[in-house]
């Protein structure tokens, strides 16, 4: 399926969010204001996945997307790299059974070929496993970059023009069916926890019109109460894509989606 871009066409708004991407930040303080060693922060952290994987499905949201790592990521002590790495690991081999049964699919983007073979391995398996499942898509953006994303998607437009021996017509519609989530509507809702309030090169791209919402409390003490909370938030808004709000309330806008 392709999905329309934000820019090209407005959208049409639906009542609860399709899409909600996290930026899953606060781990290691959640730890630290507890004389807890960091790692164990992103221990919990690892629940808290768990327990927003499933209100997410509670409340039919289609698309779940999660920030577990990022390239700059890398530059962190040696000890938290390998341990976020095996927690990766055990978490692939252990849950993907449950996704399966509870009609989960998962997918994994971002630049896997700096991880290990096992987790590349791992990786495939889980997503071939769960691939036919047709309930909530659950996307972990891993070594995943907002500028790694738009750059591999112009290496692979670029090399389709050599290939065809043409210029390819390159717009804001069709450029993003190369970008790693091609399969996914742009965000409406985008959650950073843990209280900063930056996009830390998460989905730089598909968050030209997505609606952010930003709390101080840190991912392991995140559950769907407080997504209730983001969600209320994201409700409230007026989705303007560029329009007065005069124009929400006429009959016009379906006009603006027949032009599309
Ligand atoms: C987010 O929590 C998890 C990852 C980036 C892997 P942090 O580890 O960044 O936690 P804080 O921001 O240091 O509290
Ligand atoms: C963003 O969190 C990345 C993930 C949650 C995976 P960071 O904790 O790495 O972000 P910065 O460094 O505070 O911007
Ligand atoms: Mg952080």
């Amino acid at each position: 399926m392709i999905h329309t871009s934000s820019t090209m066409c407005t959208p049409t708004v639906t009542e609860v969010p399709r899409h909600i991407a996290i930026i899953m930040d606060g781990n290691g303080r959640w730890a630290e204001s507890r004389r807890l060693p960091r790692v164990s922060g992103h221990v919990k952290g690892l629940e808290t996945v768990k327990i927003i994987t499933k209100s997410c499905t509670m409340r039919n949201i289609k698309f779940l997307t999660l920030f577990a790592f990022s390239p700059e990521n890398w530059r962190r002590p040696i000890d938290e790299v390998s341990f976020l790495m095996r927690l990766f690991i055990s978490a692939l081999e252990r849950e993907i059974a449950h996704l399966y049964t509870n009609n989960i699919r998962l997918r994994v983007v971002g630049d896997l070929s700096m991880f290990e073979p096992r987790i590349q391995d791992l990786v495939q398996n889980a997503e071939a496993k769960t691939a036919s499942n047709t309930g909530l898509i659950l996307t972990i953006a891993a070594n995943y970059g907002g500028r790694w994303d738009i750059l591999q998607a112009t290496r692979k437009i670029a090399q389709q023009c050599v290939d065809d021996n043409s210029i390819q017509s390159v717009n804001e519609s069709n450029f993003s069916q190369y970008l790693a989530m091609a399969y996914a509507p742009e965000p409406d809702l985008f959650i950073r926890t843990g209280g900063e309030q930056r996009v830390s090169n998460f989905l730089l791209w598909q968050l030209a019109y997505t609606e952010f919402y930003f709390t101080g409390v840190f991912w392991p003490e995140f559950n769907d109460m407080e997504l209730g909370k983001a969600i209320a938030s994201y409700c409230g808004r007026e989705r303007r894509f560029g329009r007065t709000g005069e124009q929400l309330t006429r009959k016009s806008q379906n006009i603006d989606a027949l032009l599309c």
